[in-house]
């Protein structure tokens, strides 16, 4: 087969994807095709024999059209989604053409290097010990689910318990402690790593762990422990009070590990480092960049300080592996096999250098802060956090009224804004995480929820 014949599909592939690109400034950021409807139009029943690779590419992206969510929109503000930086969406492409299984170094020089450079500026831009071990992993959860079982094991370790060799099963235990606000998904990791349901200690009214209540329930008894603490809640943005936290959990002997999904780039623009000042004195960190650094998904950041023991907890060996002495990708995340997740990282790192992360940073804080400002202005709105980060949360009157704000906005199609429950009230999210939002988009977002408002 011949190089062209290899990529004989990828111009319908550039054709479709300029156009859905070119159509997000004005497209309706919801769908205008459900799952029924698009699973018609792919067709149901399995072609008996080969296709033109072209005609199929042609088919899938007519096909599914109508059901793409403008997510890369700069008015697409729901849950916390990024978009694509056009350097991390170009490199991304290339990661698929080079297709390089990145789990070991010496089978691909390539990806390894990149993955080093790339650790190593993420380490510097978010203040953290540049000898820590930086996995690249499919998101948020699995990124928490590393640092979390590095710390399961080492807490074990060192009262005698070899995990590796021994299980969970008749082990002293470890009990997790958490903030009431933690992120859902640090409680799936922990079911994945076999350590249950966490204690949850006092969060303030910004979904903030309280310092008194982690004390006194650290206190209370002696036990291997992990404490997770967080940078930027759903909700409110609001950060965990680091620098106290640590100290008192360290005293304890705790492992600390911070879910920063979104939240931990703050520490890269000097404007929001003051969130995240103390968080470098963890022993783990998550974070995400399909987030707030615009990669496409999927791509999350698992870093460990102390490299030995996020290897003890996923390296291996396998005999027909052909195994680097200076160690491996594979040795800091769960799997063996996998994307060069770096390639795109290392693309938009490059392209915006220092000043533009955190000019990306700062710029979408104060989108979410004119987002406030607007809102406050609307009949009827209630702000409910202290603005500090990307995150914004606003009531209309009764759970039923606001609910059918966020029910009416979704219907007008101009922006996607989150419904979600928060100290048991219906509240309407805003998250900003593009890299794409313009002033204008705020903007117009603002009076589409104006609309929204008026209409219920
Ligand atoms: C604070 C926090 N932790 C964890 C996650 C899970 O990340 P992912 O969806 O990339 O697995 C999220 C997702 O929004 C989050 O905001």
């Amino acid at each position: 087969m011949t190089g062209s014949e290899r990529g004989q599909a990828l111009p319908v592939a550039v054709e479709h994807a300029r156009r859905w690109l070119d159509s997000l400034e004005d497209r309706p950021v919801p769908p205008q095709a459900q799952v029924e409807e698009l699973v018609e139009r792919l067709g149901a029943k399995l072609p008996d024999g080969p296709q033109d690779p072209a005609a199929v590419v042609e088919h899938l992206a007519s096909a599914l059209e109508p059901g793409l969510t403008a997510m890369p929109s700069g008015r697409f503000y729901g849950m916390v989604i990024g978009g694509s930086h056009p350097a991390a969406l170009a490199a991304d492409w290339l990661t698929s053409a080079w297709d390089q299984n990145a789990g070991l170094a010496r089978l691909t020089p390539a990806a390894t290097a990149t993955e080093q450079v790339a650790a190593a500026w993420l380490l510097d831009l978010l203040g953290l010990p540049s000898q820590s071990a930086v996995g690249f992993v499919t998101g948020g959860t699995m990124a928490n689910f590393t640092g979390l079982a590095a710390g399961r094991d080492e807490v074990l370790r060192r009262v005698g318990w070899d995990v590796a060799i021994r299980g969970l099963a008749g082990s002293p235990g470890v009990r997790v402690v958490v903030g009431q606000e933690r992120h859902d998904t640090v409680d799936l990791a922990l079911r994945y790593l076999g350590l249950g349901a966490p204690e949850a200690v006092e969060a303030d009214a910004e979904g903030r762990l309280v310092v008194a209540d982690l004390e006194r329930t650290l206190s209370a008894r002696e036990l291997p422990t992990v404490v997770c603490l967080q940078a930027g809640n759903v909700h409110s943005g609001g950060y965990d009070p680091f620098a106290e936290a640590i100290d008192v959990a360290h005293r304890h002997g705790a492992w600390v590990h911070v879910d920063g999904a979104f939240g931990l780039f703050a520490a890269a623009a000097p404007a929001y480092r003051h969130l995240t000042a103390g968080a470098e004195s963890a022993d783990s960190w998550a974070t995400d960049a399909h987030k707030t650094l615009n990669v496409p998904y999927d791509c999350g950041i698992a870093i460990v300080r102390d490299p030995a023991a996020v290897k003890a907890a996923m390296g291996m060996h396998g005999d027909y592996l052909i195994h680097d002495e200076a160690g491996d990708p594979f040795e800091k995340v769960p799997e063996l096999s996998r994307r060069a997740r770096s390639i795109p990282v290392y693309a938009v790192l490059a392209a915006l250098g220092r000043q533009g992360v955190a000019d990306l940073v700062e710029r979408m804080a104060g989108h979410a802060a004119a987002f406030a400002r607007g809102a406050a202005e609307l009949p009827g709105v209630e702000l409910l956090n202290d603005v500090v980060f990307t995150q914004v949360c606003m009531r209309f009157g009764s759970d039923e009224r606001t609910r059918a704000v966020v029910e009416r906005l979704l219907a007008d199609g101009e922006a996607w804004m989150s419904g979600s429950t928060w100290h048991g009230r219906a509240v309407l999210r805003i998250s900003v995480s593009n890299w794409s939002t313009t002033e204008s988009d705020v903007r117009r977002s603002l009076r589409a929820l104006q609309r929204a408002a008026e209409g219920v």
